[in-house]
């Protein structure tokens, strides 16, 4: 009898520690730092289906409605993301990438062998005009990443001329202009290598440093107003030596930005399907994504020795969730399918890197469609929204808002002897005056109720969106494209300077307070 008694005593207690309170602290009047619209940027490389049967389906393509090649239903998609800035053409395949191939006639363009993605023929068909024309078309900001690691210095300054430099100021504008483009693109963000410590040219980076400030000497845009801004190949994860040379080894007036890439990999020798995953593996996940925080917090404090007053931006110019590739696809396209483990990956990331917005300018998800994250799945004329998708159309309200701390205190996410924090959120005000709040629960098996106090404002009324599903392994197919989509969320309620709500396992809510 007594032994029944301090059982239930003992399960009643859990209970209440399992399901105690989250509480948030919204300082809506401490906000001084804007997040970076290009922190919702992209990815796209010559990798798999991104380019070819993804954005471009070639322009005499007779039942897939295009401009130019380039696929409509894919921008109009797109254009609801408020794509800022897509990065282009690698990756790994941009070190090898001679974007004079790729230019011109293009019955002339030669041909080249893809070497890092599966050995397959690069017509060249999709080149230097045609991405940037699509950039136009998307609205979005390109960024091209130079090929440092296999090219010349005269190549990519040529690059910078033929793309940004005034109509007949050179030999590379007179040659723009005769393959049908007068006046230059607006092309500010430059990469200089990608991955030299890797595929992009297995460089220590002391060398890098000196080979960095070589290239970067010839692509100054001396002829224009429209400063270009470099971004040098930086860290992969927990690399802190890497950050500190080049912090300590480039000039101030030679780069603005370092880049970061972290990849969330439960093992490279056993990534696990994409689909059809344990809750093991979703924690091991999250684990990996969530490591983030700590790298952006650790890069960002070396960056702080060297330049206080934050000039410089760490631009995590790749990351994203890696699993096996889908059952009977090509090993080196890396299309994978994408779950809500993904949207809780993209929401908790996009949330750290909301916080994170006094030195995080950029981001950028690998990759934009038919490889790795995407946010697109295509299969000829089909196209799918993927949950992150949906995550990323949500969030795009935070995109060049004043960012208003939170201060968060987090049940945890317990599995086996592990722990995860388990409600990451981000708030921010917009042009309008609008506050946006979003939450992600990374707690599988649990709902999480919050409790938001509000200080600095008062607010009228609240709504919101949420992204859910019944199984955190579901997902958008081409026979059932809607499974995942946002729906309304009437579950937050506010009362006076205070907000309640209630968050699902596995989810990502985005509320407007008004
Ligand atoms: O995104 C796939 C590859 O991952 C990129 O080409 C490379 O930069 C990284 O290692």
């Amino acid at each position: 009898m007594r032994m029944k008694k301090i059982i239930i005593l003992v399960s009643l207690f859990s209970v209440k520690i399992l399901s105690a309170q989250n509480t948030i602290t919204l300082n809506a009047d401490k906000g001084k730092d804007i997040i970076n619209k290009n922190i919702y940027g992209h990815f796209a490389e010559h990798l798999g289906h991104c380019i070819y049967g993804g954005f471009y389906v070639g322009d005499s393509n007779k039942t897939i409605p295009h401009k130019d090649g380039v696929r409509l239903d894919v921008i109009e998609a797109l254009k609801k993301l408020k794509v800022p800035v897509l990065r282009w053409p690698g990756g790994c395949f941009a070190d090898t990438y001679h974007w004079k191939d790729g230019v011109g006639p293009k019955k002339e363009r030669p041909s080249m062998l893809n070497v890092w993605w599966g050995n397959v023929k690069e017509d060249n068909s999709f080149g230097t005009n045609e991405f940037l024309n699509m950039c136009e078309l998307l609205g979005a900001e390109p960024y091209l990443s130079g090929n440092v690691g296999s090219g010349t210095p005269q190549e990519l300054s040529d690059w910078v001329k033929y793309t940004t430099h005034p109509n007949s100021s050179s030999p590379m504008t007179d040659f723009r202009q005769r393959n049908g483009r007068p006046n230059p693109w607006h092309v500010k963000y430059w990469g200089l290598g990608n991955e030299a410590w890797g595929c992009g040219g297995n460089m220590k980076v002391e060398y890098y440093a000196n080979v960095y400030r070589q290239y970067a000497t010839f692509m100054t845009n001396w002829n224009n107003s429209d400063k270009i801004f470099r971004i040098a190949s930086g860290a992969s994860d927990d690399d802190y030596h890497w950050t500190e040379v080049l912090m300590k080894e480039l000039p101030a007036g030679m780069f603005d930005a370092l880049g970061l890439h972290h990849y969330s990999v439960i093992d490279w020798s056993k990534k696990g399907s994409a689909t059809d995953y344990s809750e093991e593996e979703y924690f091991t996940t999250m684990k990996k994504a969530l490591f983030m925080d700590e790298l952006v917090t650790k890069h960002s404090a070396i960056m702080d020795k060297y330049d206080p007053q934050k000039k410089k931006a760490l631009a995590v110019d790749e990351w994203g969730g890696w699993y096996d590739v889908e059952p009977g696809t090509n090993g080196a396209f890396l299309f994978q399918q994408n779950t809500m483990r993904d949207a809780v990956l993209a929401g908790a990331t996009l949330n750290i890197f909301n916080n994170h917005c006094d030195r995080v300018k950029m981001a950028n998800l690998a990759q934009i469609i038919n490889v790795l994250q995407a946010v697109i799945l295509t299969k000829e004329e089909k196209l799918v929204l993927t949950p992150t998708y949906h995550v990323m159309e949500m969030y795009n309200v935070h995109q060049d808002a004043m960012m208003l701390p939170l201060e968060v205190t987090s049940n945890k996410y317990i599995f086996g002897k592990d722990t995860l924090t388990a409600i990451w959120a981000s708030a921010s005000k917009d042009k309008n005056g609008a506050t946006h709040i979003s939450l992600v629960n990374v707690n599988a098996k649990q709902a999480q109720s919050v409790s938001i106090n509000i200080n600095g404002a008062s607010y009228k009324t609240v709504t919101g969106r949420i992204l859910t599903s019944d199984k955190m392994q579901n997902y958008n197919s081409f026979e059932n494209p809607n499974k995942i989509v946002p729906v309304t969320y009437n579950g937050a309620q506010l009362n006076g300077s205070k907000l309640n709500l209630n968050i699902p396992p596995y989810s990502v809510v985005v509320l407007e307070l008004k």
